[in-house]
């Protein structure tokens, strides 16, 4: 399978992605990454697993719908089976999602419905929930709200600092995102209806 891997940043979750195929682990191959950002740390981590790395400014064109434009013409040179959203801070125009229904995959770290969008973290704090963690689904035009594939919870310690609860939360990510690219390359996971099959059956 091929797979295309869209950041914005560090890139945590594409590395555990690239280690797990590497391992053996993943039938399948990043074909390329691509970031909105120039300094993601992310490309270099491509770049050191002789991954394509391809920056794509969304100030270099004048509105959403060019960029999308731009984002779908460039990652559909890579034939994709999968995308990949690994942090990749955008919000994503209909069409572009609608383009890739089905076969792209978004991380957000919180136990989606709750806390959809930015600084999470600090909103689970705030609201001294007892437990936060991480949310893997199908993207759909709703932003962080696709139909989950699977959640992993964590405890939320009275003293928790916002890097400490997103440390491990982090960890989490990097068990969950890799299972699911995995199932999606053995061909166990699809959207059907905007319902979750895994083996055919509802998760
Ligand atoms: C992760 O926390 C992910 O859930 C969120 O952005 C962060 C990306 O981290 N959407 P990284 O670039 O994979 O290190």
């Amino acid at each position: 399978k091929s797979i295309v891997v869209l950041i914005s940043g560090s890139g945590t979750n594409l590395q555990a992605i690239l280690d797990n195929i590497e391992a053996g682990r993943i039938h399948g191959r990043v074909t390329a990454v691509i970031s909105n950002q120039a300094d993601a740390y992310g490309l270099e981590r491509a770049r050191q697993a002789d991954v394509p790395a391809l920056v794509l400014s969304h100030k270099d064109y004048a509105d959403r719908e060019s960029y999308d434009q731009a984002l779908m013409a460039q990652i559909d040179q890579y034939q994709p089976d999968l995308v990949v959203l690994a942090g990749f801070m955008r919000i994503l125009s209909e069409h572009f999602v609608q383009h890739y229904l089905g076969r792209m995959l978004n991380i957000h770290p919180s136990l989606l419905p709750k806390y959809k969008g930015l600084h999470t973290h600090r909103r689970a704090i705030e609201a001294n929930d007892a437990e936060h963690g991480a949310t893997v689904h199908f993207v759909t035009p709703e932003l962080d709200g696709g139909p989950v594939i699977i959640q992993s919870k964590v405890p939320v310690f009275a003293t928790d600092s916002e890097e400490e609860l997103s440390l491990r939360v982090r960890e989490q990510e990097l068990q969950l995102y890799p299972l699911v690219v995995k199932w999606f390359c053995q061909d166990r996971l699809r959207m059907n209806d905007g319902q979750v099959l895994l083996d055919d059956k509802p998760v």
